[in-house]
């Protein structure tokens, strides 16, 4: 059984791609590479001390596509390719989707074509958009998100979901994380943002080890616990497990079927550097500047159905996450490159 991960060489289809492998499934990865580089498959390979099938290539290209699918014999696909910067986002709706929403109706294109019809999709929190009441189950309604990456995750989602009732023989998870972090045990893997980080625990690891000065906060005055945005820290290795359920639910069962994977715990941003500074021994100086526009105040998951439908839970606490984070910046200073 041959799985295809599109954008395995990314943050975390490259950790994806390392269960698989230790898991003994054979793997094929497809990746154009725009946000990542080949690196990251080469020490999946060494950690693993097994092989794995990388092309070089666009989920845009449909004989690629198909050609990958036959050749390989694939039965299941794990779809992460895409662009995932929200500011970008609004620059570049066109390109935004193209890419998440057209990229992916040519992968199911390709796939009906050759008969494959196994599909996890990573789909994200945002697609709720500003929700008043915590934790959000799935039964909450999506929202109106506040950019075209989000509107393009939940466009993809509505797809796949017509995909299921026009041929009942599809089976797809529609998996939305909250906030993945962290890195794999070794520190040999882990997220490497290009240029300055958009997002909170890498903006802060990057401080930590020196590369930045400080961390801006964005807000001080939420109606929340501490007054700073509150989120659902999701550990990368977590949320591969919860990849690996869902997996395992689809080949039982077709359908689409959508999951939270999320902790069901909220950590605010002053929550977030005191752990990162009590792990790292550092002082992480930080100034507080105005909101960013298009955050909610606090977002956190009910991740009980997955729980009981996959048998999935997340394990790590924020102590994982933060040591694991801090083991791969001091392990890899300037990332890959
Ligand atoms: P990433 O940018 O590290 O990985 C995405 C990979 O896809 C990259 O290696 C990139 O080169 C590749 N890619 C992009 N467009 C492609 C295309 N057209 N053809 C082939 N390859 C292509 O991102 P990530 O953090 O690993 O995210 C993976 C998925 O999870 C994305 O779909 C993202 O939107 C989603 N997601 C991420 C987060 C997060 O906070 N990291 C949260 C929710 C959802
Ligand atoms: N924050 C700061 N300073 C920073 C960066 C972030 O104070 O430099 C704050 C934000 O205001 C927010 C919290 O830290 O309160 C988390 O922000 P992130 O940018 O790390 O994460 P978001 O919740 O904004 O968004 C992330 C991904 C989205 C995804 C969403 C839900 O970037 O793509 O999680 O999965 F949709």
């Amino acid at each position: 059984m041959t799985v295809l991960v599109t954008g395995g060489a990314g943050y975390i289809g490259s950790h994806m791609v390392l269960s698989l492998l230790e898991k003994n499934f054979d793997v094929v990865v497809l990746d154009n590479f725009s946000n990542s580089s080949n690196t990251s498959i080469r020490r999946v390979s060494e950690i693993s001390g097994r092989r794995c099938e990388l092309v070089a290539g666009d989920i845009r290209d449909k004989e690629l596509v198909k050609k990958v699918l036959m050749e390989y014999e694939v039965s299941d696909v794990l779809h992460f390719a895409g662009l995932k910067a929200v500011g970008e986002s609004v620059e570049k709706p066109i390109e935004y989707y193209e890419n998440n929403v057209g990229g992916t109706l040519s992968l199911c294109e390709a796939m009906k074509e050759v008969g494959v019809k196994r599909l996890v999709f990573s789909s994200s929190a945002t697609v709720y958009g500003d929700v008043e009441k915590m934790p959000i189950d799935e039964d909450t309604p999506t929202g109106n998100p506040s950019n075209p990456y989000g509107r393009s995750k939940l466009m993809v989602e509505e797809i796949l979901k017509d995909l299921v009732i026009s041929d009942s023989s599809w089976s797809i998870a529609l998996l939305r994380y909250f906030n993945p972090v962290g890195a794999h045990v070794s520190g040999r893997i882990g997220e490497d943002p290009q240029g300055i980080p958009n997002n909170l625990v890498p903006y802060i690891a990057q401080v930590a080890v020196g590369r930045l000065d400080f961390l801006s906060i964005y807000g001080h005055d939420y109606p929340t616990k501490d007054g700073t945005g509150v989120r659902d820290y999701i550990h990368v290795s977590d949320l591969v497990e919860g990849h690996l359920a869902a997996m395992k639910k689809i080949s039982e069962s077709p359908g689409v079927g959508v999951w939270n994977l999320g902790t069901g715990r909220g950590v605010s941003v002053l929550e977030m550097i005191k752990a990162f500074e009590k792990t790292s021994g550092r002082k992480i100086p930080y100034r507080f500047v105005n909101r960013r526009k298009g955050d909610v105040a606090e977002c956190w998951a009910n991740p009980s159905k997955a729980e009981s439908d996959l048998s999935w839970k997340a394990k790590r606490n924020i102590c994982d996450m933060v040591k694991d984070t801090w083991n791969w910046q001091v392990k890899n200073p300037n990332g890959y490159s």
